[in-house]
């Protein structure tokens, strides 16, 4: 792969407690993952990125991280680790993981120093009054501890957050970042990364972060082709693109992208903004339809209201899975063809719908509970998933998966799909083995066709992708059809559905 892989890469978004168990334990692991990079390199992909592997309580599915220089025990080990990196190296296939800079576990060795001696609150926030700030999943964002005072935490109270106005918190990530570094990562996702600083009025975007990623970069640079991706959700493009400048992140996750609706005005618009943003600073656009926290493209794009609503607000409105399935395959489609990287969250590839039924009881997310149950929270996108067989837990493992799949998913096993020319499964491969070609980097331009309900585009290699967003069939430009996401009718491609020609 060339030095600018990540300009156009194709990267596998890995949730490793739902992706493969190879302990029997009821939980994916690093065993269970490594067992399964051979399905990775056939799928595809040129990177994956995992989400945190680091020991943890998991109050927040291990975005509560207790020691970022080692491995979860119920992941495996750090030799383990690296040998999972060194297989996916001689498989062509780059490995990044997550950081989780803004806040930590309260079972770190920093934050337990922290309550046993108040000369060392400083790598946290302490104050004796709390302020009336709420924390993102519901509740105050301050607790108490025993001796009256008040720790901040913008996630849930397991999470208190660092005080990047200290050093020693800088010189602590530089550190872990180096740590992975020596150990062969080939870049890191930095969750919440508008939100390490705090003023009295605001935690959100504060000039100072800059300096650290600038600083990020330089350590990143000094490895070779090492890279940093934000996830930076902010509303205001410019303020978005700061983080890309060329001397900060590579590049940063497109939420705007991941929240639009089905609708061909606002996807032009979207799309149109985001290679606009990124133009000027020469960074890639990434185009994202999911993640582990928002809910299955199959699921929301059924839905008469197709925008992605944060705080569950949609959570069981009514869903046609068979039209959204439709959608979700022209979806894929798209975000392949678009200029850039494009992310691919696992099960996205399998077609899974969200779990929206899930017993009360088995939920874990912390936004579920500090809710008190207003919000479903984020597991029905978090269910473990199904390889093979004909019942759960459908080759997850030999244990009862840590949230149960549903028997429907018997006909959405890896195994089935690979078996079936028209699978979403064998959609994605033939896509993704096309977009290493044709794809990638670069730049897009329209084409007029078929008028306003139809997006059309036509990319260097002479690739031109058509997504039919209107009511009525559109005729194909001449060339020939590589693939399409869902049988034409007399040669015109029907409603929902996209195509690429060349
Ligand atoms: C963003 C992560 O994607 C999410 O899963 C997590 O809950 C929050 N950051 C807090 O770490």
């Amino acid at each position: 792969m060339s030095r600018t892989w990540w300009r156009g890469a194709a990267i596998y978004q890995v949730y490793l407690r739902s992706f493969a168990d190879g302990n029997g334990d009821g939980v994916g692991d690093l065993a269970g993952l490594r067992g399964r990079l051979p399905y990775l390199k056939e799928l595809g992909i040129g990177a994956i990125w995992l989400n945190p592997w680091y020991p943890s309580p998991m109050a927040d599915g291990g975005y509560d991280v207790a020691d970022y220089r080692d491995i979860e025990p119920v992941f495996g080990t750090l030799a383990e680790a690296e040998k999972f990196i060194a297989e996916a190296h001689e498989l062509d296939i780059k490995v990044i993981i997550d950081v989780v800079p803004n806040h930590s576990s309260t079972e770190s060795a920093w934050f337990e120093q922290a309550l046993s001696d108040r000369s060392v609150r400083e790598r946290f926030w302490f104050r004796d009054e709390p302020n009336d700030w709420k924390s993102i999943f519901g509740g105050s964002a301050w607790t108490q501890v025993a001796d009256g005072q008040w720790y901040l935490h913008l996630f849930a109270p397991e999470q208190p957050d660092f005080n990047w106005e200290n050093p020693e918190v800088h010189q602590e990530f530089e550190d872990v970042l180096r740590f992975w570094f020596d150990r062969g990562v080939d870049g890191f996702r930095i969750d919440s990364a508008a939100l390490l600083f705090k003023s009295e009025n605001s935690y959100e975007d504060l000039d100072e972060v800059h300096d650290v990623y600038r600083r990020w970069r330089e350590i990143a640079d000094s490895y070779g082709e090492r890279i940093l991706i934000g996830e930076v959700w902010l509303p205001d493009q410019e303020r978005f693109a700061r983080y890309l400048r060329p001397d900060e992140l590579h590049t940063a996750f497109n939420f705007d992208f991941l929240s639009c609706p089905w609708d061909p005005a606002e996807l032009r618009r979207v799309i149109d903004l985001t290679l606009a943003t990124h133009a000027p600073i020469g960074a890639p656009p990434t185009w994202v339809l999911s993640n582990h926290d928002v809910t299955r493209p199959v699921t929301r794009y059924g839905r008469a209201d197709t925008t992605f609503a944060h705080g569950g607000a949609l959570h069981g409105t009514p869903s046609d899975l068979e039209l959204g399935y439709r959608r979700a395959r022209a979806a894929a489609l798209l975000a392949m063809a678009l200029p850039g990287c494009v992310y691919v969250y696992q099960g996205e590839e399998l077609g899974l719908p969200e779990v929206e039924d899930l017993p009360d009881v088995v939920r874990q997310d912390p936004m579920y509970a500090r809710s008190d149950g207003a919000n479903p929270g984020r597991d029905g996108c978090r269910v473990p998933l199904p390889w093979s067989g004909e019942e759960p837990p459908f080759g997850f493992g030999t244990g009862t998966p840590w949230l149960p799949q549903p028997e429907t998913w018997r006909k959405l096993t890896a195994e089935a799909q690979a078996a079936d020319l028209g699978s979403m499964l064998n959609l994605y491969r033939s896509a993704l083995a096309l977009r290493r070609d044709l794809l990638g980097d670069g730049t897009l331009t329209w084409l007029p066709l078929g008028g306003p309900g139809v997006l059309a585009f036509t990319r260097e290699s002479g690739l031109t992708c058509v997504v039919n967003l209107s009511s009525e069939p559109v005729r194909l430009p001449p060339g020939e059809v590589l693939l399409v996401s869902g049988p034409l009718e007399d040669g015109t491609l029907p409603p929902d559905t996209a195509a690429w020609v060349s």
